[in-house]
């Protein structure tokens, strides 16, 4: 089955205040890089050509200029404007038509991780019509999607719960089987009034078809002040793995 990779790179960035007034979170450095680069690096570090790109209407043109047709980063590059900030589920559901009969790579923009997704696609390759999740254990599991394992089993995925069951975050990479683009038409708004890419996860989850790996080295997003420190900290310390 063909493979195709997709970037989210929407949402306000509201949470990194001043920084984001004028710009696009996934555009501000991060170490030597412009954030973007690392989603995109790890998705043609796996081989993948054909990757999407889904931001809001304010930068779209600033990721276009900075990242063009691709062919620079050894690619196809395709974009699809996200026109309201609805959640990331339904941010992924913009890629149907271009992901259609392929499995979907799927990583947030905001996610830098030391990891190269070699092992993770390769597991995930033994049983193609599951769904795959990465997953980290953290000090601050409250902020993520929060998996409760039993060995290598996950038994539960919970967003940012106030008691978590395990300090393990599900971070934002996450390996999809085609059928993901009819699960997300299934899902009603949270709370929040988003469309949850934890309940995706756990749809498959309910029909035992979700996979999990753990990440080895560090992974953070830096979609705050402090975590943007610390992802420029980190690359630094050490480059991530391709
Ligand atoms: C999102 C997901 C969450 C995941 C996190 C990883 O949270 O909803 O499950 O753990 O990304 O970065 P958000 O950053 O939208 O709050």
């Amino acid at each position: 089955m063909q493979i195709r990779g997709i970037i989210l790179a929407g949402g306000k960035g509201t949470r990194l205040g001043e920084l984001t007034k004028v710009t696009n979170k996934h555009l501000l450095p991060v170490g030597p890089l412009p954030m973007v680069y690392y989603p995109l690096k790890k998705l043609t570090g796996i081989g993948i050509k054909e990757i999407l790109l889904v931001s809001g209407t304010e930068h779209m043109g600033d990721f276009v200029e900075l990242l063009g047709s691709g062919k620079d980063h050894g690619c196809n590059l395709t974009y699809r404007v996200q026109d309201e900030a609805g959640g990331i589920a339904q941010a992924l559901s913009l890629a149907a038509h271009f992901a259609r009969d392929a499995r979907s790579v799927v990583i947030l923009g905001d996610n830098i991780f030391q990891d190269t997704l070699k092992p993770l696609l390769n597991e995930s390759n033994q049983h193609e019509d599951h769904a795959w999740v990465a997953l980290k254990r953290v000090p601050d599991p409250g902020r993520y999607g929060v998996a409760e394992l039993d060995g290598n089993k996950v038994l539960s995925i919970e967003e940012k719960p106030a008691n978590p069951r395990s300090d393990c975050a599900v971070a934002g990479i996450y390996i999809y089987p085609p059928d993901v683009y009819e699960v997300i038409k299934t899902l009603k708004p949270s709370r929040r009034g988003e469309l949850e890419i934890t309940d995706v996860n756990n749809y498959y989850l309910k029909h035992g078809r979700l996979g999990s790996s753990l990440l080895q080295g560090y992974w953070t997003d830096a979609g705050t002040p402090d975590s943007l420190l610390h992802a420029n900290q980190l690359v630094r310390e050490h480059e991530p793995v391709w």
